[in-house]
This record gives C-alpha cells, sequence and structure tokens, in this order.
C-alpha cells in the first residue's frame, strides 16, 4: 500500500507567507497530521506532491518519514497524481490524501481501502446540505457511481445532488496508472482532473464502490483562515472527547488545547484554559488549575497544579504542590511532596523530597536536597556572563529570605543562612551563616530639611 498526499496547491486565500500545508493545526503543520495518519494506515512513508513553496515545505518535513514528487505546474488533481505514480508498483493499492484535509482518520481510510479492495476503484464520498464546490457523485438508476462532475461542468439537475466527493480514493497502482495516463484538460477549469478515473473505471468494467467518512469534519478540506479556525475547534473537541471518555474530568471540553498527545491516569481534573503541548502524562489524581501550559512533561500521581502555571520539560515527582504562577522550565526534576510557589522560576534542577520554595525566587543550575526550605526571594546567581555554575543545597537546609547563592556554591547540610546574605563560599553543615552588613544606628542624626522657596515662608 503507498499513499500519496496532493499538497502543491498555493494556498493564496491563506493570505499568509507561510505555504499553506505548512500553518499550523493544533501546534503542528496541516500537512505532519495527514502524515501521521498516512504512517499510522500503512506503515510507510507517503509520497508528497509538492509545488508551491517545495523548499519550506521539504525542510519542514527533512526529518519526517516523507517521499517528495514535485509538480512544477499545477494543471489539476490528476496531474498531480501522474507525477507519484512513477515511484508506485504496479501491485501496490494506492490511497490519494490531501495536504490541506488533515481530519481524515486511520478508520476512514481502511474502509476505503476494503472499498478498494483488490480489483475495485474506492470513492470516499459524504451526504452534505450545501454542496456547493464540490464535485457531484452521478449514479444511474440502479444507484451505481458512473462518474463524478465537478462543480463547473455540471447540469442543473447535477447540481441537486447533494452526495459530494470528497477528493479521497483507493484503487490498485496498475489500473489508476492506466487512467491517469488517459486524463484530458478538456473542461471547464482546463485541468486535468482526477475524478474522470471514475468514468474511465465504468468503462473497463471495474466496479466502482464508495465508502463514507464516521465524522463529516474528516473532509473538512482548509483554504483560509476560517477554515482553519473551524478545523482547529473541531480537533480540539475530537481530543478533549477522547480524554473524556478515557475517565478525565475537563471543567469544559471547549476550553482545554491538546497540541500534542496527553495521557492520563484515573480521576485526573483539569481546569479551563489549559494548552498541552508535546507528549504529556498525568498519573492518578492530578489536578491542573486553570490557564496552566504544560509542555512535554510527565507529573506523577497526587499532584496539584495552581492556576496560571507553566511547566516545560519537566519531571514532577508525586504529591507535589506547584503555583499559582510559577515557571518551571527544562531539564527540572521534582522529587515527591515538593511545593513550588507563586512567582518561582526553577531551571535545570533537581529538588528532592519534601523541600520547599514558595515565594519570588529563582533557582537554576541547582541541586536542592530533602527537606529544604528556601525562603522568598532567593537568588541563585548561576550565570557570570560567560558560563552558567551550579549551586547545591545540603538536605535540612534553611535558605533566608532575600539570599543570594553565587555559584559555584555549595550549602552544607543542616546549614542555616541568615536573610539578606550574599553567600559566595560554600558553607558548613549544621552552622548559622551570614554574609551581610552589620547594623548600625547613629543616634541624634537628622534628616536634611526641605528650604523654603524664593518668597515664600
Ligand atoms: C477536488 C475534486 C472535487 C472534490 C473536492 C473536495 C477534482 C478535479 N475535484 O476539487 O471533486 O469535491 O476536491 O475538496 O479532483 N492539488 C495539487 N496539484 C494540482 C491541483 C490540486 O496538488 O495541480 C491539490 C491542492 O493543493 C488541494 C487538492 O489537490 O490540496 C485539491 O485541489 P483543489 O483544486 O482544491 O480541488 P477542488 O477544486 O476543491
Ligand atoms: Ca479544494
Amino acid at each position: 500500500m503507498t499513499t500519496v498526499i496532493l499538497a502543491a496547491g498555493q494556498g493564496t486565500r491563506m493570505r499568509s507567507k507561510l505555504p499553506k500545508v505548512l500553518q499550523p493545526l493544533a501546534g503542528q503543520p496541516l500537512l505532519a497530521h495527514v502524515v501521521a495518519t498516512a504512517v499510522d494506515v500503512t506503515g510507510e512513508a507517503p509520497i508528497v506532491v509538492y509545488g508551491h513553496g517545495g523548499e519550506a515545505v521539504q525542510a519542514a518535513f527533512a526529518d519526517a518519514p516523507v517521499e517528495w514528487a514535485e509538480q512544477a505546474e499545477q494543471l489539476g488533481t490528476g496531474h498531480a497524481v501522474a507525477q507519484a505514480l512513477p515511484r508506485i508498483a504496479d501491485n501496490d493499492i494506492v490511497v490519494v490524501l490531501y495536504g490541506d484535509v488533515p481530519l481524515i482518520t486511520a478508520t476512514t481510510l481502511n474502509e476505503l481501502i476494503a472499498a478498494a479492495g483488490d480489483d475495485r476503484l474506492g470513492v470516499l464520498t459524504a451526504q452534505v446540505d450545501d454542496p456547493t464546490g464540490y464535485g457531484r457523485i452521478v449514479r444511474d438508476a440502479a444507484d451505481r457511481v458512473m462518474r463524478i462532475v465537478e462543480q463547473k461542468d455540471a447540469n442543473p439537475a447535477e447540481l441537486e445532488v447533494n452526495e459530494i466527493n470528497t477528493g479521497f480514493i483507493a484503487c490498485r497502482a496498475s489500473l489508476l496508472r492506466g487512467w491517469v495516463n488517459r486524463l484530458s484538460s478538456d473542461n471547464a477549469q482546463g485541468e486535468y482532473y482526477l475524478t474522470d478515473v471514475i468514468e474511465m473505471a465504468v468503462a473497463d468494467g471495474v466496479e466502482v464502490r464508495t465508502a463514507q467518512p464516521y465524522a463529516i469534519e474528516e473532509i473538512l478540506g482548509i483554504n483560509d483562515k476560517r477554515q482553519l479556525a473551524a478545523v482547529e475547534s473541531a480537533l480540539r473537541a475530537r481530543r478533549a472527547e477522547a480524554l473524556l471518555d478515557a475517565g478525565v474530568t475537563l471543567a469544559d471540553p471547549n476550553r482545554v488545547d491538546i497540541r500534542g498527545t496527553v495521557v492520563c491516569g484515573s480521576d485526573v481534573f483539569i481546569d479551563v484554559n489549559v494548552v498541552f503541548e508535546g507528549e504529556v502524562k498525568l498519573d492518578d489524581n492530578v489536578r491542573i488549575g486553570p490557564n496552566c501550559v504544560i509542555r512535554q512533561t510527565q507529573i506523577e500521581q497526587d499532584c496539584e497544579i495552581l492556576p496560571n502555571t507553566v511547566i516545560d520539560h519537566a519531571h514532577i515527582g508525586p504529591r507535589c504542590t506547584i503555583g499559582p504562577f510559577a515557571r518551571v522550565r527544562p531539564e527540572t526534576f521534582l522529587g515527591s511532596e515538593v511545593r513550588i510557589g507563586n512567582f518561582v522560576e526553577v531551571k535545570k534542577s533537581a529538588i528532592s523530597k519534601g523541600s520547599k520554595v514558595n515565594h519570588l525566587s529563582y533557582v537554576g543550575d541547582s541541586r536542592i536536597g530533602e527537606n529544604v526550605n528556601v525562603g522568598a526571594g532567593t537568588i541563585t546567581c548561576n550565570y557570570d556572563g560567560a558560563n552558567k555554575h551550579r549551586t547545591v543545597i545540603g538536605d535540612g537546609a534553611f535558605i533566608g529570605s532575600g539570599t543570594q547563592l553565587v555559584a559555584p556554591v555549595r550549602i552544607g547540610e543542616g546549614s542555616t543562612i541568615g536573610a539578606g546574605s550574599t553567600i559566595s563560599k560554600d558553607t558548613p553543615a549544621n552552622a548559622l551563616t551570614l554574609a551581610r552588613a552589620r547594623q548600625r544606628s547613629i543616634e541624634g542624626w537628622q534628616r536634611p530639611q526641605k528650604q523654603p522657596k524664593d518668597g515664600k515662608k
């Protein structure tokens, strides 16, 4: 089996410098969704027919499982398929997909492939209320498909037909090759229509069998930003419903965006306006508060993420509480029962069991032991303008508020650091270390007085 993805169209109606098939849907290019489904169905790299914006499209998929066929001039869907056919063995079943129709599912494509069987032509059709713009399926009195007529070539009776061509077809390569080679552009648009192969199949005595998509959104094509937004919301709903089906509680399924994958344990709760990116794993009883962004992260069981928290490329151990308004940056590893409070930023750091960084702090390039208390306004000064340095804090240490830890530096186990200290040397275990100017008071000191202005008393 081989999939061919047509993606040579220009997409002028997007009014964007970005080629249409690179426009993002749920954070990924449109074409990436189709490629993923193609690979899902066949286990093989699809052949993408590219044209407009070809270099940008190829660059965006440099590491993807994709083969390329160039269509230098866009002479029609039949001509586009012809560019891919020389690469396909006669015996393969060819499935034609579209780079701008991203919600097609593997389930529906398998129905289409079953309709094609070994020696038939499979066509995916749909019943729609408003068929305007689509090719119409013309059937005979015995309900057999005879041909497809494009909107611009249709007569008034054909325009009344509500069964439309979705564009998706499947057929053995040897048959398709014979027909595609004989296409003509003698029609209203002067294009080589892929749809003309249906009439050729009928003439050759090849059965045309139709299949239908499970949901109408699967066949929605995208030509402009309105359609892109409509498909985005359909995909959002589809992914939210999958979470609901898996037993997740969503405060509002219309207000959770999954731009990647989310795998959840049992009794997970997700509040409104949460965005997930990359691969996210939420274990049992995790609660995500409103307005959080969580990217490429695992959160272990019984954690509570409070509102307005951003977590990126991190691993959060069980029973942690993070936020509100916390920022957990890449390469952060939290052990169990860690508490990260408001306006705290953590980067490239490991924080062990039971430690707390509750208020207004920056912890970067650090290793913090167990049961450490980091006071409000503590900053690890990890960067000297050229290099990053590490801060290591031993178990049970207590860092007073407003402390600067000038890395590289090690705070001994059980160390206490007086508030407002600037610590630039390692501190011994179990001692109090202070590094701040001694407080003094000047008796009888006078504040400067304001002088009266000229002419005024
Ligand atoms: C096509 C079908 C129509 C169907 C509709 C479904 C034909 C002749 N008509 O019409 O029956 O109802 O899709 O949306 O097939 N493309 C290329 N190279 C080309 C021309 C098109 O790669 O030379 C790509 C486009 O980028 C697009 C897709 O093929 O992704 C469909 O082309 P488009 O011109 O939009 O076809 P429609 O007129 O919509
Ligand atoms: Ca179209």
